[in-house]
């Protein structure tokens, strides 16, 4: 049977010595596989990373009217049997598996992918998938560092493929009407817009070096990141919190709700950013930030974004949201639906959605409004419709935060350039908009 441990031993054995360079240019032509999609625009999925978020969007993906999640495609084991599980429990057809995401990339009945790996992984896979032939559905944030998010630009219109990327809240209905409410002036010119994350979680602990467990491929787990040894307590999830491979909890969540804030004001990128924070909660290994507030000029505002990932003390009465501030009135929202308040702080109008929203849920706050924006991608894939989060607009969205995180690293403000995001004049921060690639996984397109 092909989803045995022994033969996913196996299969990792062969691919590793097939594979063992991890270029990534294969020189596939993006028009010949376009012409693969059938005439009943029946679309063919694989699906990268299947532990969280990729478990519950294989099933979503499978469940969509002329789309087939074909492969699932993961490194550990276990977390290749929850996503073949949860598309048989969505739809009773047994997906086929893969460890190597190049080899499912060979794959020619693909039309397109959704992309939950670690974040280190985000670009590389995504530039991969297009140089495929592949259209992609990448999770945010769409990069581990702003170089990056630009090579994924260039590599969509390269190879003219459809690169969407996982900012759900882009694709929600009554959230997008809030947003045209701002842009008609509901609340005037919105000069300030506060965007916040709470949450309770716990000390990571101090992992120890250990052997690899034997149902895990570390090594395409690390892929285009530099090698570190295998750690108890890195596997899975808590990735996040180290820079080799996460972005910390600004990007983890804070690129929803910035990405909300630019939506709201209609800006592209900053023109000075600051921050404060650290790791104050728990001394542990968690290398990134439990606590950081990131200011952020732009033209005619300001944007906060607050982030407490172990104090989980709501603001506005909600875990996570995005108040914005104008000359006439406020808006609160952030989940979807919206409140309109005047100056004297009365409700002007309130609209709710039924759907039930957990902001901290780690996999997905919402399946039902995850299937919108999975349908906008699809749509635009068969030309249909058009994306509500291209990866130009991911891109900016994930810059913003990046930057905060640079700025709090280097310990001072920064100035950027509104039009690119680039940092002016600072050398030591400068470096920080790329990353060093483990050698012979450089993304090459
Ligand atoms: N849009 C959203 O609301 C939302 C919600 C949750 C998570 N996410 C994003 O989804 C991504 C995954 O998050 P998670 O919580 O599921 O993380 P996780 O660590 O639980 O799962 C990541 C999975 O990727 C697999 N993986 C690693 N390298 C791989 C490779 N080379 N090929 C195939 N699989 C590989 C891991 O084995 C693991 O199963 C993150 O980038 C996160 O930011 C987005």
């Amino acid at each position: 049977m092909e989803n045995t441990r022994r033969n996913f031993i196996k299969k990792v054995a062969a691919g590793s010595s097939a594979l063992a360079i991890g270029g990534i240019g294969y020189g596939f032509s993006a028009e010949s596989y376009s012409r693969i999609m059938g005439a009943n625009d029946r679309i063919v999925m694989g699906i990268m990373g299947t532990n969280g978020r990729g478990k519950g969007m294989a099933a979503n993906f499978a469940i969509q009217k002329n789309t087939e999640v074909r492969y699932i495609c993961d490194v550990e084991e276990k977390a290749l049997q929850k996503g073949i599980q949860a598309v048989e429990n969505a739809v009773g057809k047994t997906p086929k598996s893969e460890t190597d995401i190049r080899k499912m990339l060979e794959r020619k009945d693909i039309d397109a992918v959704f992309l939950a790996p670690p974040d280190h992984w985000h670009t590389p896979a995504a530039i991969m998938s297009c140089v495929a032939g592949k259209h992609v559905y990448v999770e945010k944030p769409l990069s581990h560092n702003p170089a990056e998010g630009e090579m994924a630009i260039k590599a969509a219109r390269k190879y003219n493929r459809v690169v969407q990327m996982g900012a759900q809240r882009r694709s929600w209905k009554l959230l997008t009407e809030g947003m045209n409410l701002l842009k008609e002036g509901v609340i005037g010119k919105p000069y300030m817009v506060k965007t916040w994350y709470t949450n309770n979680r716990g000390s990571i602990g101090t992992g120890k070096v250990v052997p690899v467990p034997a149902n895990l491929d570390y090594e395409l787990w690390q892929g285009p990141a530099p090698r570190r040894p295998y750690k108890d307590n890195l596997i899975h999830y808590n990735w996040h919190w180290f820079w080799n491979w996460g972005t910390g909890e600004a990007l983890n969540n804070g690129t929803h709700e910035i990405d909300l804030a630019r939506w709201g004001l209609g800006v592209d990128f900053p023109t000075r950013v600051n921050s404060v924070g650290g790791r104050y909660h728990y001394n542990d290994d968690w290398e990134i930030f439990d606590t950081q507030l990131i200011t952020f000029e732009c033209e005619g505002a300001s944007v906060v974004w607050e982030g407490r990932s172990c104090n989980g003390t709501k603001v506005e009465g909600l875990d996570r949201g995005v108040i914005f501030y104008g000359d006439k009135g406020s808006m609160l929202t952030g989940h979807d639906g919206y409140t309109i308040y005047d100056m004297d702080e009365q409700i002007v109008k309130e609209v709710k959605s039924d759907v039930v929203i957990d902001g901290r849920n780690t996999s997905s706050p919402a399946a039902d409004l995850d299937n919108v924006h999975i349908d906008n991608f699809l749509q635009s894939v068969r030309g249909k419709a058009t994306l509500n989060a291209d990866v130009e607009e991911g891109h900016k969205s994930t810059t913003w935060v990046q930057l905060g995180n640079i700025a709090q690293r280097v310990g001072r403000g920064l100035t950027t350039k509104p039009e690119t995001g680039h940092i002016i004049g600072d050398e030591e921060a400068g470096k920080l908009w790329s990353r060093e690639y483990e050698p012979g996984w450089e993304p090459k397109f």
